[in-house]
């Protein structure tokens, strides 16, 4: 059947109409909002090139989470920005760095909200690299034991779930059994899994301070061209016990969160990273887009090509044009 005897306008003729057959829907529930969080007190620091994004201090954090709980996101992750680096990114797996304290201190206060914790060495090391170093080498293996002490300290302290960001090889695997041995066998782990050495990373390397010192993450993220290689790091972060698969950036990777939904039965994420956050926000404060209906627009497109959920630096945002 086509023209005349079908005219697909019919069912786009009002509002309620598109409401009736509209396939995708972006809810509040579907967002996970990143947050950064410094040493100090009373510290509220604006990143230059996220405008509304701040590091802030544990008590002001409260604060911002107050809102995202009063907004029923139903979930918060969480970056630290620690007050001491050194080559081995000792101040990430300490008992009182600032993730540990700050996870304790959100959980006593809000003890529903899902607090996730992104595991990495590069925002704890001199060198901002995301594992141990020998000379201009990020070494595999040495890496591993202490991202899994990473991602215990933050289950001990109260993590609701661990997030590992690095993309050393074997690190699912590792943090999994450092996990079980230790009790924590029902904290689940959201993987990074199919990370691509991402321009749009830039805004958050101001953010979190976490700017490689020398070289690029090429040997450890993924090639941006690559898709085969995407569903290869599924299949193997799954054997290793990944419980929610992570696919970063979001916008220009549409397509591989697509066939990661299509060939995987765990949950999908997508995250819309801070490059994607910068762009809207640059061009809606020049009066070039409309900030509301473009963001709207590039979440539930991350719906439509299989996202289960979304981690977004407009989850606020989101929320409240959605309950409007
Ligand atoms: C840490 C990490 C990065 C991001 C999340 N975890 C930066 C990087 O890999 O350089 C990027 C998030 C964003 O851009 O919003 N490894």
């Amino acid at each position: 059947m086509h023209y005349p005897d079908t005219r697909p306008r019919r069912l786009r003729s009002s509002a309620n109409m598109r409401r009736l057959v509209r396939e995708n829907h972006l809810r509040v529930d579907d967002l996970i909002y990143p947050l950064f969080v410094t040493a100090g007190q009373g510290v509220k620091k604006q990143v230059q090139s996220m405008p509304g994004v701040y590091n802030l201090s544990t008590d002001l954090l409260l604060e911002e989470v107050e809102k995202v709980v009063a907004l029923d996101i139903p979930a918060i992750l969480l970056f630290g920005i620690p007050e001491t680096k050194d080559a081995m990114g000792a101040s990430a797996y300490e008992q009182n760095g600032v993730i540990q304290k700050t996870v304790r201190a959100v959980k006593d206060s809000f003890p529903e909200l899902l607090v996730i914790t992104d595991v990495c060495l590069c925002e704890y090391t001199d060198h901002g690299h995301c594992g141990v170093i020998s000379g201009r080498e990020v070494l595999n293996d040495p890496s591993l034991e202490l991202l899994a002490r990473t991602a215990l300290s933050h289950a001990v302290s109260g993590a609701d779930m661990v997030a590992p960001s690095d993309m050393m090889d074997g690190r699912v695997q590792a943090i999994r059994e450092a996990l079980d041995e230790n009790g924590y066998h029902n904290t689940p782990i959201m993987a990074y899994t199919v990370k691509y050495a991402s321009a749009f990373y830039g805004p958050f390397r101001e953010a979190a301070g976490s700017t490689p010192q020398f070289g690029d993450r090429k040997t450890y993220q993924m090639d941006p061209p690559n898709k085969r290689e995407a569903l290869r790091e599924a299949e193997q972060d799954v054997a290793e016990g990944a419980d929610i698969i992570i696919v970063k950036p979001a916008t220009a990777y549409m397509d591989i969160i697509a066939a990661v939904r299509e060939n995987c039965e765990q949950p999908v994420a997508a995250y819309n990273v801070s490059g994607e956050y910068s762009m809207i926000k640059a061009a809606a404060k020049k009066g070039w887009i409309d900030e509301r209906l473009t963001t709207l627009e590039i979440l539930t497109g991350l719906k439509r090509a299989g996202a289960d959920m979304i981690i977004t630096y407009h989850a606020p945002a989101a929320a409240r044009w959605l309950r409007e």
